[in-house]
């Protein structure tokens, strides 16, 4: 009992880390491209390097934690935005020539995919602090 609760809180503290680092991918993707934008031309490639290292890969990681630390249904919905998300990234950065009106949706997501990140960061946040309730729900 006292295992399963412990393997639980283990998962639960992995996947808000996981999430934060997620978020902090997320900023540096930004931030390439403001130094693309801004800076060096040269940076795009950086920007689409980056995201091959973490976009699939930490969100992979946090459903493991996630099935581990046996977080709430929510947190599968969540990764679920995240994975059809990142897919959008390629799918916006890759379909320019073919169609054109798809590009700039890139943005778009981008900025999404931000808020999604911050909101996952949120909530993992109080589960592991704030929600007594979902404690106790589970106990019984
Ligand atoms: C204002 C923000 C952003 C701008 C202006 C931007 C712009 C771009 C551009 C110009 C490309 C290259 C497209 C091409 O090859 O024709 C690209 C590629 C890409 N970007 Fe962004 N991007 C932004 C934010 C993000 C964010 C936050 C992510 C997060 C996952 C992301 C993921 C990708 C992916 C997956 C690719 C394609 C990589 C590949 O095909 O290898 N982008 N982006």
């Amino acid at each position: 009992m006292k295992a399963n609760k412990n393997r639980k809180k283990f998962g639960r503290i992995i996947y808000f880390i996981l999430a934060s680092l997620f978020t902090v991918c997320i900023i540096t993707q930004f931030y390439l491209a403001g130094v693309a934008t801004f800076l060096d031309a040269g940076a795009w490639m950086k920007h689409m390097m980056f995201v091959h290292l973490f976009g699939f890969h930490l969100p992979i990681f946090m459903l493991i934690v996630a099935l581990i630390g046996a977080l709430p249904r929510q947190t599968f919905l969540q990764l679920f935005g995240v994975f059809v998300s990142i897919f959008l990234m390629y799918f916006t950065a890759n379909m320019n020539s073919i169609a054109p009106w798809v590009g700039p949706l890139h943005v778009i997501i981008a900025i999404f995919l931000f808020t999604l990140s911050c909101v996952i960061v949120f909530s993992s946040w109080k589960i592991i602090f704030y929600n007594q309730k979902f404690e106790k729900d589970e106990e019984q």
